[in-house]
Formats: structure tokens, sequence, C-alpha cells
């Protein structure tokens, strides 16, 4: 199906400067907080909302990397949460316990998702896990969560681009937008 960027989008929160400048940031901390291990360190990617900006970071870290994927789902087709969360990919890895894991989220919502994760992979055994995410939206806190790294906080708006979508739409978008409430909304 077709839809229109240019009136589907109320407004650019992050353009594409502003997120190259996040990127660099937080590829440096990146560099510093694992350099000097003995370990392995593994960016884990949560599908699909962060494959955009996992690419653009693992292209700015000097630190030697591995990259895995999980696939959950706390969201149906629409804008809220139900609350639960499937385990869709699971991580397979014979080395748990020397394994520092990071995972790359695109956006903290609940929090549940990265609050469920984090002790799954803990309970599997990490060497360390901690989270990154580009996106975080406090307000709408369900459970007690914070990420380790933190790109850009933002307001309780439905944001789209730069891998976030709406109904698997809008994440080829080089920047992140606040989706007009009438594209959920269904109105015209
Ligand atoms: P949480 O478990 O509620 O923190 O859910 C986080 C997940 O919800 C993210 O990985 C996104 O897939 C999705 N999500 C939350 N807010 C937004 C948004 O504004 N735009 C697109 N996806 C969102
Ligand atoms: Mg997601």
């Amino acid at each position: 199906m077709n839809y229109d960027i240019q009136n589907d989008i109320a407004k650019i929160l992050l353009s594409e400067d502003e997120i190259e400048t996040i990127v660099k940031r937080i590829s440096a901390e990146i560099d510093a907080h694992y350099r000097e291990r003995d370990s392995r360190l593994l960016l884990l990617g949560i599908l699909k909302g962060s494959v955009v900006f996992m690419g653009d970071l693992m292209k700015h870290i000097t630190v030697p990397v591995e990259i895995d994927f999980m696939k959950v789902s706390s969201y149906g087709a629409g804008t809220v949460s139900t609350g639960s969360i499937n385990i869709m990919l699971d991580l397979y890895r014979k080395d748990f316990a020397n394994t520092d894991i990071l995972i790359i989220e695109d956006i903290i919502d609940s929090g549940r998702t990265l609050s469920y994760l984090v002790e799954y992979l803990r309970l599997k055994g990490a060497k360390s896990v901690r989270t990154c995410t580009l996106l975080d939206k406090p307000s709408r806190r369900e459970v007690d969560f914070e990420a380790d790294i933190v790109g850009a906080i933002i307001p309780n708006e439905f944001v789209v681009g730069y891998g976030l979508d709406y109904d698997e739409k809008y994440r080829a978008l080089p920047f992140v937008g606040v989706l007009k409430p009438h594209v959920y909304s269904g109105e015209a």
C-alpha cells in the first residue's frame, strides 16, 4: 500500500544530522566502555526497529564487535502495547559466560521489552548485559527501567523513521518524525 510522507509526518523530531551526532557520541561511549577486554562484545539488535541504528553504530565502533539479533513482540499492528513479551527469534550461543551483550533497541516505551530481555539474557549466563536505545519515552514507563545508553529523550508522541515503523511502514525514512494522529486513528 502506498503512503504519503509529506502528508503523514507532522514534524521532524531528529534530522539526519542530529542522528549522526548521536551515533558518533554513542559509538565513542561504547568504544570507551568495552576497551581492553578479553571477553567478546555482542551487539544484539532487537528486530526490526533497531536495524538502521545498529548498522550505523557498528560502522563507527572501533573495538571488535560481533552482531546478532533477537525478535520479540510486545506490540500488535497498532500503537498500544499488549503488555506481554513473546520471543519470536531467540539467541543461541555456546559461550554466554565470555560474552558482553549490549542490546540495541530503537525506543523504550513501557520498558517491558528491555527489562524482560535483560533478565532473560542474564539467566542465560551472559558475562554482562547492558542496553542502548536510540530513543526513550520516560513518561510512558510501566515498569522501572533505565537504559545504560540513551540517544535522545523524546516526548510522548508516536514516532516513525530510521527503523521505527507504524504498521511496517516508514522504516526507511532517514530521519525520525512524529506521525500525524490521523494515520493511526483511521481518519482521512
Ligand atoms: P516497550 O516494551 O513498551 O518499551 O516497547 C518498546 C517497543 O515498542 C519498541 O521496540 C517499538 O517497537 C515499539 N514502540 C514504542 N513506541 C513507539 C513509537 O513511538 N514508534 C514506533 N514504535 C514504538
Ligand atoms: Mg522494537
